[in-house]
């Protein structure tokens, strides 16, 4: 796989694809711009060395509104709009970065074409094109049209098989940028030689998306501390039967997982809300179909902080609790502080647990903090990544 040196990048085009996918609160302003900044060393290298700069990024999950040319009627089209990333990205380059805000065509390939080398350029959000998901090989084309090299930075993307991540590559001179040379340094280092005991924690309530890498991490590492929802969950169908609503693929995930394995580490208490909005500590099996989980509780806080302390390297995705609210992130919180005093390896990843972390002013004291969530557990979880294929494979 090439590095971003390798390439003579002066007065070319170059595309990069970047992942500003950040966090927005509920005006639609970026609460954490992490994933602006993190991309900001492969940007300033092409500034420094006179490349014209076309970047790419996704924005949330949209409708592909240029496809279905109804975009101002709909009132999310502007939440999803790349536009206040462009002026973000502005303020910390502190030079002009040009927003096409249209769909493209001749006009703004020409635009592109009379802007000088060092130019900054930022796409409308990539999903807004329906060929962008639908992996179509011709928009990927129409797309490495616009520049001469492309450059994959957005290791938070590469377990999705769209256009402008495995497409690009197969028309185009292609290589790593450096937060995607980082990632694979760091997150490589633990998958292949963890210092152990290796303990992960994945909470969230992503259940569908998460419970596929149980499995996978229960041969890899020597815990696995997992959230309320996701155990309630496995619990349900496991002791209750209750398959309702389960994909075949989750169902055969279940059925497969050993919950009788000793590096697994279950919650037994959680903070549940109740109808009358009643706060209570309650054993996770004594969970009322009318009570919302909103925290990890007392005792599973101090089992949780145990493991915790025996652990050299320690990965975390996904919060514990409705951080959202102060009062359910209590239990997230002592686990933060808790990995944090351990001194041990300690990695984060994932949107939501990295801002929580940020807002708590403990995210610079984790050893790594990886720009992805889905992206890191696959990679760790040993899969191939069709992202970092298509940049192994080069042009077709
Ligand atoms: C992420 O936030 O993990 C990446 O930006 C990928 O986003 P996606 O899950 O919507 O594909």
């Amino acid at each position: 796989m090439k590095d971003l040196t390798d390439f003579d990048v002066k007065n070319k085009a170059v595309i990069v694809r970047t992942d500003f996918n950040v966090p927005l609160d509920d005006k639609g302003r970026i609460s954490d711009d992490f994933r602006i900044r993190e991309s900001l060393p492969t940007i300033k290298y092409l500034i420094r060395n006179k490349a014209k700069i076309i970047l790419i990024s996704h924005l949330g999950r949209p409708k592909p509104f240029f496809d279905l040319g109804k975009k101002e009627e709909d009132s999310s089209y502007k939440e999803f709009s790349l536009n206040k990333v462009a002026r973000r990205l502005e303020k910390l380059l502190k030079r002009k970065v040009y927003f096409i805000s249209d769909k493209l065509d001749s006009r703004v390939e020409q635009k592109i074409q009379e802007l000088s080398p060092g130019s900054v350029i930022l796409l409308e959000n990539i999903r807004f094109y329906k060929g962008e998901e639908e992996n179509s090989s011709s928009f990927a084309k129409e797309l490495s049209k616009l520049g001469q090299i492309f450059i994959n930075d957005a290791f938070s993307v590469c377990h999705r098989e769209h256009a402008s991540v495995v497409g690009l590559p197969k028309y185009l001179p292609s290589g790593k940028g450096f937060l995607l040379d980082e990632e694979l340094n760091h997150l490589g280092a633990i998958r292949d030689n963890p210092k152990r005991p290796f303990l992960v924690i994945i909470g969230g309530v992503k259940f569908n998306t998460k419970i596929k890498f149980i499995n996978k991490f229960l041969e890899k590492v020597d815990y696995l501390i997992l959230g309320a929802e996701i155990v309630q969950k496995i619990l349900d169908e496991r002791i209750k039967g209750e398959r309702d609503n389960l994909s075949p693929e989750t169902l055969s995930e279940i059925d497969k997982m050993d919950i009788e394995s000793r590096k697994l580490v279950f919650p037994e208490d959680v903070i549940i809300e109740d109808k009358n909005k009643k706060i209570k500590n309650v054993f996770l099996n004594n969970i009322k179909e009318s009570e919302r989980i909103m925290d990890i509780g007392k005792d599973t806080v101090n089992n949780f902080v145990e493991v915790i302390n025996k652990s050299k390297t320690i990965l975390w995705n996904g919060p514990l609790g409705y951080i959202e609210d102060k009062k359910f992130a209590k239990g997230s919180l002592s686990i933060a502080k808790a990995i944090v005093k351990n001194k041990s390896y300690s990695v984060v990843g994932g949107g939501d647990t990295s801002s929580f972390l940020e807002k708590y002013k403990l995210r610079d004291k984790f050893s790594y903090v990886s720009s992805a969530g889905g992206a890191m557990l696959d990679f760790l979880a040993g899969d191939v990544l069709p992202g970092l294929k298509a940049l192994d494979q080069g042009p077709s």
